[in-house]
C-alpha cells in the first residue's frame, strides 16, 4: 500500500488530521493560473519574509531591481490603477470630510500611479512615494495623459456590456462576446477586483501634470515627515500590522487619513497565489502543516511556494484584527468596504471564496472549521472578501466627552443657514410661484 498522498488522493498531517482531495481542482488551477517560476523580488524585498526591517539589504535591492523607464503600456493596466484610485475618493465621499487633500504619501508606491493620479486629477497638492526600488523617476507622464483619453471612451463599451449581460452567454453573438471579454472596462475589471465603481468614474479630468513631487528609495520604516494624507495600495500585506500602523499613525498629522487597500489572507486563492488540492488549503493548516504538505504534494514547487506564502503578513489579519491594530495606534476607521469577488472564479485565477460557497457548502463549512482551529475567533465572513478598503483619520488620543463638548455638538446640530439675500429671496418667490402654478 502507498502513502503518497497524489495517487490515494487524500493527505494527513502529523496531528493526524486528513484532508480529502478535490477531484480535478489542482488540475483546474494549474491550467488557469500554474504554479509561479520565481518569486525572488517578492523574497528579497519581504519584511515579513525576512522577520524584521532592518534585515534587509536595501542598497543591494535598489540596484537589483529599479528599472530606469517605467511606463503604463496598456489600458488594462491603466483601468487597473483608476479604480482603486477611485475608491479612495469613493471612500472620501462616504465620509463628512468629502475629499482629500493636502501633502500625500503613498507607502509601496511602485510606479507612483495611484498618487499621480490623484494629483492630475486635482486631488492633492503634494504627491511623495516611497518604495525600495526605483520604478518611479524614469517614469513616462504622457501615458498617463494618453491612457486617459482611451479610457473615458469607454463608458460607451460598459453601456454595451451592460445590455449584453442582460442576456445569456449562449445568445451573444461573436461581436458581442469580444465587447464582453476583450474591452477593458470598469465593469470588466470589477469581476477580477471586487468593487464596481459608478460610472462617473469616467468624467474624471486630468486637470494637471500626473507628476510626483518627491520620490523615496527605501525602506518606510526609517522615513520621518508628516503628512494628510498616507496611501498604501496593495502593501499592507508586505508588513506586520502591528508595526506597519504604528509608523503610519507616526507619519500623519493630526486629523489626517490613512487609506488602505488590503488584500485578505482568508480568501480561497489569495495574493500569495498558492493553492493545493482542495480549497483553502493554505488557509486551514498551520504553516508547518501546509509547509510538510507541500513538500509531500507538489514537490518541484516548494520553495516557491513556501517563498509566496511568507511574503504575507504572518499575523494573518482580519477585518476586526486591522481596525482593532489601528485603534491602538489612533487610528479610527470612518468607513471601509468588503470587496468580495462576485464570480466563481477569477478570470486568470482560481475558484474564489463565494465559488466555493455556492457551489460546495459542506466544503466550505469544513474549511471554515479547520481555518477556525488555526486563528482563535475566525468567522465565515472573514473568509469571503477578495480585500479590504478601509479609510482610517488619525485622531488625538486625549480628548473626552464632557458637557462642553456636548454642547459645541449641539450648537452646531442647530446651524441655520444664513438670512436670504435680496436676490435670493427673489428667485425664491419666484420659484415658489412657479411650482405652485404648474408644480
Ligand atoms: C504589491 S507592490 C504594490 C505597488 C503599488 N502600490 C501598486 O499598487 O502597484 C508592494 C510594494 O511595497 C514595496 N515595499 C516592500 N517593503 C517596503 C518597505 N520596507 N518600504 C517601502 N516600500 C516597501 C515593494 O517594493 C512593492 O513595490
Amino acid at each position: 500500500m502507498t502513502n503518497d498522498p497524489n495517487s490515494t488522493g487524500r493527505y494527513s498531517t502529523a496531528s493526524g488530521k486528513t484532508f480529502d482531495f478535490v477531484p480535478g481542482f489542482y488540475d483546474f488551477h494549474v491550467r488557469h493560473y500554474g504554479h509561479r517560476k520565481s518569486v525572488s523580488n517578492v523574497v528579497e524585498t519581504s519584511v515579513n519574509a525576512a522577520g524584521d526591517p532592518g534585515a534587509i539589504d536595501y542598497a543591494t535591492i535598489r540596484a537589483k531591481f529599479s528599472r530606469e523607464r517605467t511606463s503604463v503600456k496598456t489600458l488594462v493596466d491603466y483601468v487597473s490603477r483608476v479604480v482603486p484610485t477611485y475608491q479612495l475618493l469613493e471612500a472620501f465621499a462616504d465620509t463628512r470630510f468629502a475629499r482629500p487633500g493636502g501633502r500625500a504619501l503613498d507607502i509601496g508606491c511602485g510606479r507612483g500611479v495611484h498618487l499621480r493620479l490623484l494629483k492630475g486629477w486635482g486631488y492633492i497638492d503634494e504627491a511623495v512615494g516611497i518604495d525600495v526600488y526605483d520604478h518611479c523617476t524614469g517614469f513616462d507622464e504622457s501615458s498617463l495623459d494618453r491612457m486617459h483619453r482611451r479610457f473615458k471612451w469607454l463608458r460607451y463599451a460598459e453601456a454595451m456590456q451592460d445590455r449584453i449581460a442582460a442576456k445569456p452567454p449562449s445568445q451573444w453573438s461573436e461581436i458581442e462576446y469580444l465587447i464582453m471579454n476583450r474591452v477593458p472596462t470598469v465593469r470588466k475589471f470589477a469581476a477580477d477586483y471586487g468593487h464596481r465603481p459608478g460610472s462617473d468614474i469616467y468624467r474624471l479630468k486630468m486637470k494637471r501634470r500626473p507628476s510626483m513631487d518627491r520620490f523615496v528609495a527605501g525602506n518606510v520604516f526609517e522615513f520621518e515627515d508628516r503628512f494628510d494624507l498616507v496611501t498604501s495600495f496593495a502593501s499592507l500585506d508586505w508588513f506586520p500590522a502591528e508595526r506597519i500602523f504604528g509608523k503610519v499613525s507616526s507619519l500623519l498629522a493630526d486629523g489626517g487619513f490613512f487609506y488602505v487597500w488590503v488584500t485578505n489572507w482568508w480568501h480561497a486563492m489569495n495574493t500569495t497565489n498558492v493553492f493545493g488540492h482542495f480549497p483553502f488549503a493554505a488557509q486551514r493548516m498551520t504553516k508547518s502543516d501546509f509547509d510538510a504538505y507541500v513538500r509531500a504534494t507538489m514537490p518541484e514547487h516548494h520553495e516557491t511556494i513556501m517563498n509566496s506564502y511568507s511574503y504575507f503578513d504572518p499575523g494573518h489579519p482580519t477585518l476586526a484584527d486591522l481596525v482593532d491594530t489601528a485603534r491602538a495606534h489612533g487610528l479610527v476607521p470612518l468607513t471601509w468596504k468588503q470587496n468580495v469577488l462576485p464570480d466563481v472564479a477569477r478570470p486568470r485565477g482560481g475558484l474564489s471564496s463565494l465559488g466555493v460557497a455556492q457551489l460546495d457548502q459542506a466544503g466550505f463549512s469544513s474549511a471554515y472549521e479547520d481555518a477556525q482551529t488555526v486563528k482563535t475567533g475566525l468567522r465565515a465572513v472573514d473568509m469571503l472578501p477578495y480585500s479590504y478598503s478601509i479609510l482610517f483619520q488619525k485622531t488625538r488620543q486625549d480628548t473626552k466627552l464632557d458637557t462642553d463638548r456636548l454642547a459645541a455638538i449641539s450648537e452646531s446640530m442647530q446651524q441655520r443657514p444664513r438670512a436670504d439675500s435680496a436676490a435670493a429671496s427673489v428667485i425664491r418667490r419666484l420659484g415658489s410661484a412657479i411650482y405652485n402654478r404648474f408644480g
